[in-house]
């Protein structure tokens, strides 16, 4: 845990039963070498006193912004941290923090701060689900913040499911992990190195005449985070990028740019036979105008017709030329019928994985920042279904399951 020796951390206790999970926490962080700050809600004091936390973190606790000695600078505690942990994050602390109330020391030093600030949420499963909660978190997300996932297991209630907050380690690791990456000292393993992977991302442009085109909403963001996630594994990776605005820069990463599907097929199945691992993330057009106007085309009917012809199905078609080693991962977006669809799809073309995406989910989908998957492996016919993460953190679960079948050695 070198990278969090002298970083100063601000500990955020909102009132959950999860807060007993903080003595831990902090002990923790201080024992990687971190100086900690505690605040806490008012109703967190009633899950656990001030006078552990203090202890623990050899520093006073605030759970006032005003008490009846002092008031307590939350500017100045903002700016003083290196990283802010809010956790456990309660629903009503998510909500007051996503719309930027502040009537607690921790909103207030949440508004101060301009350390980046992780949030971890603990609640029983129905607040979790709940439309409001999670289009807080995805707001939260939005504004910069970073989600640790809950986990799903046995809650305070006596229920079982989703939104359990994460363990201490998780949460240290976290920040552990951040501060590496930002150190320039990436603990990520070379897990990948040695492999070469082929990605094709981003929407496709079909042209009806010089000027306009046929084209989906798709913003290339997820396939940009699984080339950059695979080349900081060590693979070395090819991504063909149809038209977004992202311009993705890495060691290891050749990006080959395209528009139309035809041109994303030339270069992909250039590619193909080298790669040990082909993720097919792309939104391609399936239909292109048979015919491209020479010039823009004037408006002088009342309608106008467009025939279109199918364009190539890249990945069905290079599945056709797998070899032994080779493993194929495709992405099914649906508006309904998910799990179906996506079983259908797993098997027509062929794929080991098919990463399924619903438009139905908040925060999933084209141009968020955040996804929400599931994972359907063909080998064991199963079914892993993730939380709304932010897009790079979905990329880091893909490929965690592509890594599978390459075990490592030793
Ligand atoms: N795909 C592809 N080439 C195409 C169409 C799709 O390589 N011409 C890939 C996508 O990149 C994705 C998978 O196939 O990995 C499924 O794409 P999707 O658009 O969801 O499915 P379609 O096969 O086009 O079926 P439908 O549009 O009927 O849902």
């Amino acid at each position: 845990m070198r990278h969090l020796e002298g970083k100063r951390i601000i500990v955020a206790i909102s009132g959950s039963i999860a807060a007993y999970k903080m003595a831990t926490t902090i002990r923790l962080l201080i024992k990687a070498g971190a100086e900690v700050r505690v605040l806490m809600t008012p109703a967190a004091t009633h899950f656990i006193t001030p006078l552990t936390l203090s202890t623990l973190s050899k520093n006073p606790v605030f759970s006032e912004v005003i008490s009846e000695e002092s008031w307590n600078n939350h500017v100045e505690m903002g700016l003083w941290a290196d990283a802010m942990l809010l956790a456990p994050a309660t629903a009503n602390t998510l909500a007051q923090l996503a719309n930027g109330l502040c009537d607690t020391i921790v909103a207030a030093v949440y508004l101060s701060a301009r350390c980046p600030v992780f949030f971890a949420p603990a609640m029983d499963l129905d607040m979790w689900a709940h439309p409001a909660t999670q289009a807080n978190v995805k707001r939260l997300i939005d504004h910069g913040n970073h989600l640790i996932p809950v986990g799903n297991g046995e809650l305070a209630s006596g229920l079982s499911g989703e939104g359990r907050m994460a363990e201490p380690e998780d949460l240290v690791g976290h920040l552990h992990h951040f501060f590496g990456e930002s150190q320039g000292k990436p603990e990520v393993q070379q897990t990948m190195a040695g492999k070469k992977v082929l990605i094709t991302a981003g929407p496709t442009h079909e042209p009806i005449d010089p000027v306009r085109y046929i084209g989906n909403r798709s913003s290339g963001k997820m396939g940009v985070a699984l080339a950059l996630e695979a080349a900081k594994r060590g693979a070395h990776v090819h991504l063909i990028l149809g038209p977004s605005v992202l311009n993705p820069a890495a060691a290891h990463l050749q990006v080959t740019r395209v528009d139309t599907a035809r041109e994303m097929f030339k270069a992909a199945s250039g590619a193909f036979e080298q790669c040990d691992l082909a993720i097919f993330a792309a939104a391609v057009a399936d239909y292109r105008p048979e015919q491209t106007a020479d010039q823009k085309i004037k408006k002088t009917e009342d309608a106008l017709r467009l025939d279109l012809v199918k364009n190539p199905d890249i990945a069905a078609t290079l599945e056709k030329q797998k070899q032994a080693h080779q493993r194929l991962i495709g992405f099914a977006l649906e508006t309904q019928a998910g799990e179906e669809h996506a079983r259908q799809k797993l098997n027509r073309k062929n794929m080991d994985a098919i990463v399924l995406n619903t438009l139905q989910d908040e925060g999933a989908g084209f141009q968020h920042d955040t996804n929400k998957v599931s994972i359907l492996t063909a080998a064991d016919n199963k079914l892993r279904r993730f939380e709304l993460k932010t897009k790079e953190q979905v990329a880091t679960d893909i490929l965690d399951v592509a890594e599978q079948w390459w075990p490592v050695k030793g």
